[in-house]
């Protein structure tokens, strides 16, 4: 969620020839504070001294054409690819000059330092590219030249201003751009070929672009008598459209985040489907009957979310992951059956052990009924380069089948 107190920014900037203190609502999709260091910049501000600006911190207002402001911001992503694969090339060196560790150690550490050195520089970079400003008027209006309505987009992202309140903000080009894909998902739906339909998420709402998994709960057995499920982080609300178009009667979906609570009622409503109920919890529903069946596809790597944004894929020390094995069992009932989605990509990152994993499940008084495999095929788990491809190549998602340890069939 986007933070609702009101921060705002300072700067001064000449008005009719008079240096003038301007300030203005500050928003900001990653919760950064507001910048105290605003310059103003131009299409006649060259890629490289916006570069060297934003790496020393200062951000920048831009006050040039909206199309030239994209297109340096594109300039200042190009410097900061190139400063990122030199310095990824110094360090392959420094490793290869290392004296040999024992290999497996060394290749444990490596893989798990890798995925952490690769995190700090995704941060270091949204950083850097979010110091390219621009302001928008009352009603989310730019008067930068050429500049396209994005008004219905950032309403969609940050909200409604609140009415009455005559006030500009600043944001970064970076999440205005955020704002802007949101709503072209929105508009155009994700599609997910193996239901034959589309999903239509929200900004701010896990994006089922990888959707490998969906075919693991089609093929997966329904317990006998499945009247009642829950879906546990339901997000744009697909696995609850699966079990409810497989037939369960009653499904409960729950959410965190208000926005994908939302978001699930927009796609429930779009497929007329008014058997599914929602509900904001943490984890479980409230005064919903025990359960047959319950499924939960959890943020999948425990690190802690750098942004508001990045709560729906990291899980700090995996506390979402134990609280649902932990809880689950209670609400079930005697033949009920838990679903989890999981990928095994932590395990190959070296941030989870498979042994670990196997004992929640039974210190939640759990065991494996069965476990359903699939392997991604998303962009990134065959992108060579990657310096994580040899994890990422290796990932596979799964539905294990868990069932109360006293279960007998
Ligand atoms: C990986 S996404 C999965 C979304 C959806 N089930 C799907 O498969 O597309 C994880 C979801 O869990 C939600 N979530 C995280 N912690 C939660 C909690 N403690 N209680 C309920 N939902 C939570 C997030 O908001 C997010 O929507």
């Amino acid at each position: 969620m986007l933070p609702i107190e009101k921060k705002y920014v300072q700067w001064h900037e000449n008005e009719n020839g008079k240096d003038t203190l301007r300030h203005a609502r500050w928003l900001s999709a990653s919760d950064y504070t507001p910048p105290t260091r605003v310059v103003l910049v131009d299409d006649k501000t060259s890629a490289d001294e916006a570069y060297r600006l934003a790496c020393a911190g200062t951000s920048m207002l831009y006050r040039g054409d909206f199309y030239n402001g994209r297109q340096l911001l594109q300039a200042i992503t190009r410097r900061i690819e190139r400063t990122n694969e030199r310095s990824k090339l110094r360090k392959m060196k420094k490793v290869v000059k290392q004296p040999a560790k024992s290999k497996s150690i060394e290749k444990s550490q490596e893989t798990s330092n890798l995925f952490h050195q690769q995190r700090q520089l995704q941060a270091q970079r949204a950083r850097i590219l979010s110091r390219l400003l621009l302001e928008l008027d009352t009603g989310y209006v730019s008067k930068l030249r050429r500049a396209p309505d994005v008004s219905a987009a950032c309403i969609a992202a940050f909200g409604q201003l609140e009415k009455g309140v005559d006030e500009s903000c600043l944001l970064s080009f970076r999440d205005l751009q955020g704002a802007l894909g949101a709503a072209q998902w929105r508009e155009k739906g994700v599609a997910i070929e193996s239901l034959g339909l589309s999903i239509f998420p929200h900004y701010g709402v896990f994006a089922p672009t990888r959707h490998e998994y969906v075919q693991l709960l089609i093929d997966a057995p329904l317990p006998d008598a499945c009247n009642i499920a829950y879906d546990i982080g339901t997000g744009t609300g697909l696995l609850a459209i699966i079990l409810a178009q497989r037939g369960v009667k009653q499904v409960v979906a729950t959410d965190l985040n208000p926005r994908a609570l939302d978001c699930a009622r927009e796609n429930f409503a779009r497929l007329q489907l008014s058997s599914i109920q929602l509900q904001q919890a943490n984890l479980f529903p409230t005064d919903a009957p025990l359960a047959n069946l319950i499924v939960c596809n959890p943020p999948w790597l425990p690190a802690k979310p750098s942004s508001p944004l990045e709560y729906a894929v990291y899980d700090a020390n995996s506390t979402m992951l134990r609280g649902f094995l932990q809880g689950a069992k209670q609400y079930l009932s005697d033949q009920g059956e838990v679903w989890l989605i999981l990928s095994d990509l932590a395990e190959h990152l070296q941030l989870r052990s498979r042994e670990e994993l196997l004992g929640w499940f039974a210190d939640s008084g759990l065991k494996v009924k069965y476990r359903l495999d699939t392997q991604p095929k998303h962009g990134r788990s065959q992108d060579e380069n990657d310096s994580l491809y040899a994890a990422r190549s290796a990932e596979i998602t799964s539905l294990w089948c868990l069932v109360s340890s006293s279960y007998e069939p």
